[in-house]
């Protein structure tokens, strides 16, 4: 590689990690975790005002991490980074081929992530203009998508509904399918992964998460998507003692499958 490349990305790396990323541990997340492509990224993000520190690392998952971003107003947002080396490009390809919106053939993992953030984005916006109760989406760039934090003043994340299970369970539940309904039959789309650990407890208000792999309705894997998550969330609720089946969500959502 030219050497001069590889300075530039030595100096960025340096730059991020001791100017704008804060603690220790966050260095370390960004040293495991953040290749240089990353990196220049984050700080082309940063050069155009999106955001300004990384401090503290909310979720290490599979494929993703998510991290408190602050903006130089100070308010904070959230950064959920894609690893290209640990996601599953497999799984991307069977949600994203036969959507309409999205036309990869690329087997170029880059592109594929770029094209899968770019759908959670997609999805995300489309949701949020529907009235569906999702984090707002800000930015996509590459492997990084910038999103509205959901947490409160003093930069504490909520916890999704499996860790803080709501103090009401059938009035969380009642207000998650007025969600499912603006999700499905206002916005026509289908969650795909839906479950308590998608569902953030905001306040004990359901926030909904995570939709990369989401689909247009006339996906071709739409129906056994929606299936799934209809029998999550009867299963899931049904533990918490919520009186439901999953032929009491289809009638509520109207649906004839
Ligand atoms: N906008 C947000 N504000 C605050 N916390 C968030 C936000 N989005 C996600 N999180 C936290 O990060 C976690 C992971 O987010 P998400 O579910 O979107 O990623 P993921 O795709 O499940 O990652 P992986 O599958 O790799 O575990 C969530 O469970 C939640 O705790
Ligand atoms: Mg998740």
């Amino acid at each position: 590689m030219d050497s001069k490349i590889n300075k530039a990305d030595a100096e960025l790396q340096k730059l991020i990690s001791e100017k704008r990323i804060k603690d220790d541990d966050d260095k370390k997340v960004a040293s495991e975790v953040f290749d240089d492509k990353t990196l220049k990224t984050l700080y082309k993000l940063a050069n155009q005002n999106y955001l300004d520190i990384l401090n503290g690392a909310i979720s290490t998952g599979k494929e993703a991490n998510v991290l408190k971003g602050i903006k130089d107003d100070g308010s904070i947002i959230a950064v959920k980074i894609y690893r290209i080396t640990t996601s599953d490009f497999k799984k991307m390809h069977y949600y994203i081929d036969g959507d309409p919106r999205f036309n990869v053939k690329s087997t170029n993992k880059r592109q594929l992530i770029k094209a899968w953030v770019n759908k959670e984005y997609r999805n995300l916006n489309r949701l949020y203009e529907n009235g569906v109760n999702v984090p707002k989406p800000i930015v996509a760039l590459d492997n990084v998508l910038l999103l509205e934090f959901i947490g409160n003043d003093q930069g504490e994340p909520a916890k999704t509904a499996r860790y803080d299970p709501p103090e009401d369970p059938t009035d969380f539940y009642e207000r998650l399918l007025l969600e499912m309904d603006r999700f499905i039959n206002k916005s026509n789309l289908i969650h795909g992964d839906l479950s308590t650990f998608n569902i953030m407890n905001f306040n004990q208000n359901p926030v909904i998460i995570d939709v990369s792999q989401s689909v247009v309705r006339d996906h071709p894997i739409a129906k056994e998507l929606l299936l799934r998550d209809i029998k999550n969330i009867s299963t899931e609720f049904n533990k918490l003692g919520v009186q439901t089946s999953e032929s009491k969500i289809k009638d509520y959502l109207n649906l004839k499958i």
